[in-house]
């Protein structure tokens, strides 16, 4: 089958799963109003790094109560921080389905070796049997798995009164879904996914309950970078902007950037409107192809942020494994050198197969106007490789 080159090209063919395309709207004129060149800890500087805090809190719909910060290292700094601090304190049950949460399993069981660990795994495209999660234990979950596209359905899955601490790893939800914030204790984030900001520091916001628990003596010495705790207890001044180590100020005037845009458009709820219409469009043109299916089967699980998909043409499931990585290299390779398309390849560690950023900062006209891309582009690689 051959099939013309498309003419109509995406206004900005970014795609990628993190970082994520800016903003509609988006230019480097942004940084005109950054504070460079000067501390941190100046007042004017703190209050950018204070309002992000803010901001964060609002639009996400934070309870009050909660403490947000700013930690280092984006999102993995912000988990790592967490189960280095606790992990230990009590038996934890971890989810593991798709590369991020497998991280944060090994994590748990084989570098902090804790004693009482219980991995729930499931393999791409699924997710773990979510009733075989003990409550009165810490729950490590991920709520939207970047790699596999497959999020946990609903806020209902986790018990209101639960026992242990629930930790989200909400990386590629913030922003895009609805989290159940009465029903979970530590939820952290990075600044370059859902609102397009440049990779930097992280996010972690806690429950009292999760406060109370980090001022419990952690089981091991932590170093200066995890350090949310001092002898006083939480050291408060990090939930106010006063970051454990230096952040850049470009990146705050960014992640300031995108959270002013969200707010600008109507906050959350437009947010999630806009990465829904994103996957709609997405799943009217699976529905009507048979080369390419969701990599996750079952609707209530498939994720609007990182749209995840594989190819089931005969041709390609026909082909070995390299040969299936050789040929989704190709094919995004050739859709990227047309400029239609950016980042389209599925995670190194993935299933070889497709993946679409859904997210609020891309605009549906740009994902329908890929779409037709990616048939040529499917069309051309099996002339090449099937055999
Ligand atoms: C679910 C999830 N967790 C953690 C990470 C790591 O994030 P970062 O590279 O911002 O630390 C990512 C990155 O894509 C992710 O998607």
């Amino acid at each position: 089958m051959t099939l013309s080159k498309p003419t109509h090209r995406p206004k900005r063919p970014f795609f990628s799963s993190g970082p994520c395309a800016k903003r509609p709207g988006w230019h480097p004129e942004i940084f005109q109003s950054a504070l460079l060149g000067r501390s941190h800890r100046a007042a004017e500087l703190r209050a950018r790094l204070q309002e992000v805090i803010t901001r964060s809190h609002n639009l996400l719909g934070i309870p009050e109560g909660w403490r947000v910060g700013i930690v280092p290292a984006s999102d993995t700094g912000a988990v790592e921080m967490v189960l280095w601090a606790l992990g230990g304190q009590r038996g934890i049950d971890v989810l593991s389905f798709e590369s991020f949460s497998s991280v944060w399993a090994a994590d748990l069981r084989d570098t902090l070796k804790l004693d009482d660990v219980r991995v729930l795994s499931a393999p791409y495209g699924e997710l773990p049997d979510l009733s075989q999660i003990d409550w009165s234990r810490d729950v490590m979950l991920t709520w939207n798995g970047t790699t596999s596209g497959v999020c946990i359905p609903s806020g209902g899955v986790i018990p209101l009164h639960h026992e242990g601490l629930v930790i989200c790893d909400a990386t590629s939800a913030a922003f895009a879904m609805d989290l159940p914030w009465d029903r979970l204790d530590i939820v952290t984030w990075s600044w370059q996914k859902a609102l397009g900001g440049e990779a930097a520091h992280g996010m972690v916001a806690l429950s009292p309950r999760a406060v109370a628990r980090l001022e419990e003596p952690s089981p091991r010495p932590l170093p200066k970078i995890f350090r949310l705790t001092g002898k006083n207890g939480l050291n408060e001044a990090i939930f106010r902007g006063d970051t454990i180590n230096t952040p850049s100020m470009l990146c705050v005037e960014d992640a300031l950037d995108g959270l002013r845009w969200a707010d600008a458009i109507g906050g959350l709820p437009v947010l999630q409107q806009r990465a829904r219409r994103n996957l709609a469009a997405v799943t009217d043109w699976v529905s009507q192809r048979d080369w390419i299916a969701f990599l996750s089967e079952k609707e209530e699980t498939r994720s609007w942020t990182s749209i995840c998909l594989k190819i089931v043409a005969p041709w390609f499931v026909a082909l070995s494994d390299k040969k299936k990585a050789e040929a989704v290299k190709f094919l995004t390779h050739i859709v990227a050198e047309e400029e239609a398309g950016y980042d389209l390849a599925s995670y190194r560690d993935a299933p070889p197969g497709l993946r679409i950023w859904g997210g609020a900062t891309v605009e549906t006209d740009d994902i329908e106007a890929l779409l037709p891309w990616l048939d040529w582009a499917c069309a051309r690689t099996q002339e090449v490789f099937e055999q």
